[in-house]
């Protein structure tokens, strides 16, 4: 049955004008057959989803493994309540706002459905495409189980040429229905379990879902492998997947980086964004979309993909990807497209770490260095610069007086009542100290990244009253409720709540921050400061 001699027909439907061939189709899979449909992700390889023979078919025409459950199309909404135990007021939300579209709900499924569709699951994955020639056959045929129509492990065919090298002699029909508009497969929501979650990104974004449902999750496998031991919520997650025969390594970091990274290394081909083509002379370039439009790279991105393989590269760089928005399915198909190889080209950056005190820095600093970044302390290198007999403690004291020194140590209470007596002893303190402790967090990063270091971060409570943010190319601030910072203060520094209100006040409010920074993390009790980090992690720190 698999082995390549399946006498195939070829039809055309590009829409529900092409009645002559959607009726033979449709008769096709009404006899339990197999036909390759066109939907508006990618072409499905489609049989009658209650038909357990039929959808056994569809696993040997794929190679696919039996656990890897199928989704089941339907043309009307009136189809899904046969499928399902029952159709919860959710699903009827997500309909209306996304039916017909590339939106698959997963729902606990009815006994109308066969384990084999299910890959042994006691839920089922359903979908109305809005292709209008996928539309018409199941209209006229029965829900459909399909999953895109590539052999397993190829990337999914948004291209009738592709379907036809893949499926032809393996089933009984393929339908041209033209190049799929969207060429990345549906966003998956599973509704059978507590919050509602995105398994797999595709067209429809987290953030529409969201305006419909309220919060919605999404799965880390999105853009991780998975971790040992952890099992896939959907099946389809732990197989590798989209995989060109090529080597490619996903490459973070500007164009010029890049450029500069591919020119010189001994890879045989590049992938890069429109308009870029030229500055890889000697290699061998296919582009992916525009690099300002996930749209087009997810239209371009399977297309791409067999390019490689159809020019027979061995090695290929590629240009990362935005993960805002449609680029979130983009990434999710490239990352394991590359086996999630992933690096950063370009100087490691400095990062300045600030934000009011007691708000979190310090443990910010820590998830930062356990990522590996060498985290560079301004108050211990003050600390370090008025150590008794230094030569900046020798000119603290010509500038303020010998009255600052105790038994020849600095006296930093005193020190600080001068200062903050006075706007003219402060400005005169910091003409002093920041040049001094700004020169030796610069020699301190710089070292750092010499080491190796992904990233050095300067963590500076006054990173822009110093000027040092002028030496770093990423700032993240850190804020956290103000009842939360004053608790942290007063157990910290063992001051009473009058004392630790007063040193608060004496600061910036939270937006002279974050209206300055890149990224903002709130370290409020609970909340995961390594994933508010993620996007810091994903541009500079690809794992
Ligand atoms: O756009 C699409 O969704 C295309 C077109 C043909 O409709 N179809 C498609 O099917 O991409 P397929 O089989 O290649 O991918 C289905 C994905 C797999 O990752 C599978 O594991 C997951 O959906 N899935 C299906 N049923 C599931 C279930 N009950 N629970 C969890 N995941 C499920
Ligand atoms: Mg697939």
């Amino acid at each position: 049955m698999n082995d390549n001699t399946r006498p195939t027909l070829e039809l055309v439907t590009r829409d529900e004008r092409d009645i002559r061939d959607i009726e033979r189709a449709a008769a096709i899979l009404r006899d339990g057959g197999l036909v390759v449909i066109p939907t508006e992700t990618v072409y499905g390889l489609a049989a009658d989803a209650c038909n357990a023979d039929a959808v056994k078919r569809i696993f040997e025409a794929k190679g696919r493994p039996s656990d890897n459950p199928l989704i089941v199309h339907i043309s009307r909404f009136e189809q899904l309540g046969a499928l399902v135990r029952e159709v919860p007021e959710s699903a009827k939300k997500l309909a209306d706002a996304f039916w017909p579209g590339p939106l698959t709900i997963i729902l606990p499924k009815s006994d109308r459905v066969p384990d084999v569709t299910s890959g042994g699951l006691d839920t089922v994955a359903v979908r109305m495409p809005s292709h209008p020639a996928a539309r018409a056959i199941i209209d006229r045929s029965v829900p459909l189980a399909a999953p895109s129509a590539n052999i397993s492990g190829l990337p999914s065919p948004a291209k009738y040429e592709y379907v036809r090298d893949d499926m032809l002699g393996r089933v009984d029909a393929i339908c041209d229905g033209g190049e799929c508009a969207i060429g990345v497969e549906s966003t998956v929501i599973t509704l059978a379990a507590g919050t509602p979650t995105v398994l797999r990104p595709g067209g429809i974004t987290p953030a529409q879902l969201e305006r419909v449902l309220g919060r919605v999750a999404v799965s880390p496998s999105a853009l991780k492998p998975l971790a040992a031991g952890e099992t896939a919520a959907s099946p389809g997650m732990k197989y590798k997947h989209y995989a060109p025969k090529a080597a490619v390594t996903v490459v973070a970091g500007d164009p010029d980086a890049f450029a500069a990274f591919v020119n010189d290394s001994d890879c045989d081909g590049v992938m890069c964004f429109e308009g870029e083509e030229n500055r890889f002379p000697g290699k061998t370039v296919v582009t992916f979309g525009d690099a300002d439009d996930p749209f087009s790279q997810a239209r371009r991105l399977y297309d791409a993909l067999r390019e490689l393989d159809a020019l027979g590269l061995r090695k290929v760089f590629c240009r990362d990807v935005n993960t805002a928005g449609v680029g979130l399915a983009v990434a999710n198909r490239l990352y394991r497209a590359s086996a999630f190889r992933r690096v950063y080209a370009g100087r490691p950056p400095i990062v300045g770490l600030t934000g009011p005190t007691g708000a979190g820095k310090g443990y910010v600093g820590a998830v930062l260095a356990e990522a590996g970044c060498r985290v560079i302390d301004t108050d211990a290198i003050s600390r370090e610069l008025t150590r008794p007999g230094s030569p900046f403690l020798t000119t603290l004291a010509q500038a303020f007086g010998a009255q600052i020194l105790r038994d020849g140590a600095l006296d930093r209470a005193k020190l600080a009542a001068i200062a903050f007596s006075d706007p003219a002893q402060q400005k005169k303190l910091n003409a002093l100290s920041h040049p001094a402790i700004l020169a030796r967090a610069k020699a301190e990063a710089d070292a750092a990244i010499a080491d190796g270091a992904p990233a050095a971060v300067i963590d500076a409570p006054l990173l822009f009253e110093s000027g040092a943010d002028k030496m770093c190319n990423c700032i993240i601030a850190v804020t956290a409720p103000e009842a939360l910072r004053l608790q942290r203060i007063m157990a910290r520094d063992g001051l009473t709540r009058e004392q630790a209100l007063a040193r608060m006040s004496a600061q910036q409010p939270d937006d002279f921050y974050t209206s300055r920074a890149d990224l903002t993390v709130v370290s409020d009790d609970g909340s995961d400061v390594r994933r508010q980090l993620e996007p810091f992690f994903r541009r500079y720190i690809p794992s």
